[in-house]
């Protein structure tokens, strides 16, 4: 069978790039002048034009990561010859080693190169652009629409009026406020904020398209949530979370890993209520029932105990492109559902594969209906949580965790045979 052409990498020949800087995907530019990418009368991309700048983007973080963490081994490298070296230095002690090879050059201008390549696609700017006309009805939609459909057939329907203005809606009776946190943003106005059903909602995004309303801001490095905002801090912890075709514009596949452990992290905790749990006793609020063991949760009003509200939150909606379970070498639905386990995702809620998206609702925590009695954390998970709270982690993939080589879920074919593609998610 005939080889297939790989696309060149290294191409540039232009000599300096800084080094120190880590990962940011937000570092592609948009080039003026984007002829071929004019966008339609009624503003969108022709779909022909959004599928590719969205492939093409997609690829080119993928050799941007791979680049990048080839260049961190080469600096590992390097310090390494210069203290060897050192050794033997007596007379130039205080001269500072220069961090430089041959392949750390070579490195570096490939990654010019594809900086450059991601600024030639219309960087950032552009890919969300093709993302928010992908979102547009003729061409699938809206993914939160189904969220919000999945939400109200498990009885959660909006307590709120909406009101006309972005976002926001008007206070009617409300039971249990219910907050959400939107991760990767493109629009105020999608089905989540004009369903009611949310009282607080916080987007973020990489790249803000709308400062007023979704804040720029890499969920990699968003601040872990105070101790003491274990259930009923809206703005630091929330009942819903969505992931909706971002954890595939990560390209890593360990970082993709930790972005679904990081996730848990922002998510309230389910209180199965006992009279003694620690997480309780000083909250003067809580009321308790007489057997004192039912599963609840608190707002800042007090103990609200509806069994409805119980089932569906804490919870997870996550969306990946299909093939990323349905034709992936490394991730089937079976070895996600592993390691959505794994992490405290217990129980999956809703589901849908359609040809185009994957879809679905993941219950966060001890479960209620004591289908998983013996759930517990791996040390594993714990351990990296732990490194997750002692703020030595900030999402990129660590060499130490390399270095140990035992991941709970390492990079293993699952599905193996001819025509698949390579997405991973490692942990
Ligand atoms: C394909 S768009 C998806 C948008 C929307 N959620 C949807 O379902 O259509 C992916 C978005 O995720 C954002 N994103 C990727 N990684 C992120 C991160 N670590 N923190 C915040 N946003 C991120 C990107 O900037 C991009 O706007």
């Amino acid at each position: 069978m005939a080889k297939k052409k790989k696309t060149p990498l290294f191409s540039s020949k232009a000599k300096s790039v800084s080094i120190t800087g880590k990962t940011t995907f937000g570092n592609a530019k948009i080039t003026k002048g984007q002829g071929s990418l004019a966008t339609s009368p009624a503003g969108m991309l022709p779909s022909k034009h959004t599928r590719r700048i969205i492939r093409t983007h997609h690829t080119l973080l993928k050799q941007q990561a791979i680049i990048q963490k080839d260049i961190e081994k080469e600096i590992a490298q390097i310090k390494r010859n210069n203290q060897t070296n050192g050794a033997n230095i007596t007379k130039h002690a205080l001269e500072v080693p220069t961090l430089t090879s041959e392949k750390l050059t070579e490195l570096q201008n490939s990654l010019e190169s594809i900086n450059k390549q991601i600024e030639e696609n219309g960087g950032i700017e552009i890919y969300q652009k093709a993302s928010i006309s992908g979102q547009d009805n003729s061409r699938g939609g809206d993914t939160s629409k189904l969220l919000i459909e999945w939400l109200q057939e498990l009885g959660i329907t909006a307590h709120k009026k909406p009101k006309k203005e972005q976002g926001t809606t008007e206070d009617v009776k409300n039971p249990r406020k219910i907050s959400l946190l939107e991760v990767g943003s493109l629009s105020a106005k999608n089905a989540c904020s004009t369903s009611g059903i949310f009282d607080y909602i916080e987007r973020i995004d990489l790249n803000s398209q709308d400062p007023k309303y979704i804040k720029q801001q890499d969920f990699m490095q968003r601040p872990l949530p105070k101790k003491s905002a274990l259930v009923d801090e809206n703005t630091e912890v929330f009942d819903l979370i969505s992931l909706s075709l971002v954890v595939n514009y990560v390209s890593d596949p360990q970082t993709r890993g930790r972005m679904l452990l990081r996730s848990t992290e922002f998510l309230k905790k389910r209180i199965i209520s006992r009279k003694n749990s620690k997480a309780l006793q000083n909250k003067s609020h809580i009321k308790f029932n007489d057997t004192g063991d039912i599963s609840t949760q608190y707002t800042e009003k007090g103990l609200v105990n509806d069994s409805k509200y119980d089932e569906v939150f804490p919870c997870l909606f996550f969306v990946l492109p299909a093939p990323c379970v349905t034709n992936s070498r490394y991730l089937t639905e079976d070895h996600l559902t592993e390691i959505m386990h794994s992490i405290g995702y217990t129980k999956l809620l809703k589901h849908k594969v359609t040809n185009k998206l994957a879809y679905w609702l993941w219950s966060f925590g001890e479960p209620l209906d004591g289908a998983n009695e013996n759930f517990r954390l791996s040390p594993y998970v714990q351990k990296e949580l732990n490194i997750m709270k002692n703020q030595s982690f900030n999402g990129a993939p660590s060499n130490d965790t390399e270095k140990q080589g035992k991941k709970l879920f390492p990079k293993k074919e699952v599905n193996p045979g001819g025509g698949k593609n390579n997405f991973a998610i490692t942990l």
